[in-house]
């Protein structure tokens, strides 16, 4: 697999070293405090989130992965196209978009599949992951997700279907969710589609479990970015003084996570040359992930400039694959 990244030069990672250390101190400098997600992969919680979508307690990987192998025959139908460039926002390790992907090739369809990853390490797993076939030609892409599809529409013109799986959306509020969304609108022609994995709204008992599973890993995940922090910033925390509580916001419509100081405790970033206060039970919020009814894809597609074309869900109704087509004009 060919890999051109835009994440050029060194000058390029010290300032995203650069950019963590000053997130981390607006982060712990505001209350209630509150770091973004996106810091928590790096190489261990990359492989902590893998044993995430493993565990049973855990249903949007294995249940987005059952309807994508029902539809994946339906899908290249459904887009009528001899050849498209298949576009993926954050590839993942290949297994879901395998489904797809043959599906395409089954229907003699040929497919140009631009898989683009801010990690340099996920891209090249994901080569080693996919299997060759004589109309699949992969192209990976390191870089930011809207900067990595410029440059796929810059460089080709055949139809495409941009790939959001994985209830990554969900780590959007509903605000920036439609920026995003209104972003890759703006690169994409008239009738290009795409399909968005949504987590549906669901019992909360379902959702809680699913963000407090029974083996820690979830919480392991969570307490990673203080371990990261310490390793990158050369901070103290002692991950023991925190505890993961992952909880149901039915106003939000969100579950969110958060670490919970156990007791009164000062932190001392070497790289920030600050110290910072948590109180006893004072909370650090790290994650929303969002979860969506039926009605809130449609307003959404309306709002960022997309028609739905078709709805794919499971039994359970517990997750939703959306296909979109681009409208403009
Ligand atoms: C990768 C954002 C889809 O929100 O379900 C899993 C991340 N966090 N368990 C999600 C996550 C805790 C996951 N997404």
């Amino acid at each position: 697999m060919e890999i051109i990244s835009l994440l050029n030069n060194e000058t390029e990672s010290s300032s995203h070293q650069d950019q963590f250390a000053i997130d981390v101190l607006m982060a712990l400098s505001s209350s209630p405090k509150s770091l973004s997600s996106k810091y928590f992969y790096d190489d261990v919680g990359s492989d902590l989130f893998q044993k995430i979508t493993q565990h049973e307690d855990y249903y949007p990987t294995k249940t987005e992965f059952s309807i994508l192998d029902q539809i994946k025959d339906e899908l290249p139908e459904l887009l009528n196209e001899k050849v498209i460039d298949i576009i993926e926002l954050g590839a993942g390790d290949g297994h879901k978009t395998s489904l797809l992907l043959n599906g395409f090739l089954d229907a003699d369809c040929e497919v140009n599949y631009y898989p683009i990853d801010i990690s340099e390490q996920a891209m090249q797993q994901l080569g080693e992951n996919m299997e060759g076939h004589a109309n699949l030609h992969i192209k990976g892409v390191v870089a930011e997700y809207c900067r990595g599809l410029r440059y796929v529409r810059d460089h080709s013109k055949n139809k495409a279907l941009v790939l959001f799986l994985g209830s990554n959306i969900g780590n959007f509020d509903r605000v920036q969710s439609q920026g995003f969304l209104r972003r890759i609108w703006q690169s994409m022609e008239p009738e290009d589609y795409v399909l968005i994995g949504f987590d549906l709204k669901k019992p909360v008992d379902v959702l809680v479990r699913a963000y407090n599973d029974s083996a820690g890993y979830t919480r392991d995940f969570n307490l990673n970015i203080l371990q990261r922090i310490n390793n990158e910033l050369g901070a103290n925390f002692q991950l023991d003084k925190f505890q993961h509580y992952g909880i149901y916001n039915p106003v939000l419509g969100a579950m969110e996570s958060y670490l919970l100081s156990l007791e009164s405790q000062t932190v001392y970033i070497e790289k920030l040359r600050h110290s910072f206060e948590f109180d006893a039970f004072e909370p650090l919020h790290l994650e929303y992930s969002f979860k969506y009814l039926e009605s809130d894809i449609h307003y959404l597609s309306e709002r960022t400039g997309y028609e739905v074309m078709k709805n794919f869900t499971d039994e359970n109704h517990r997750f939703m694959n959306s296909l979109w087509r681009v409208s403009k004009g």
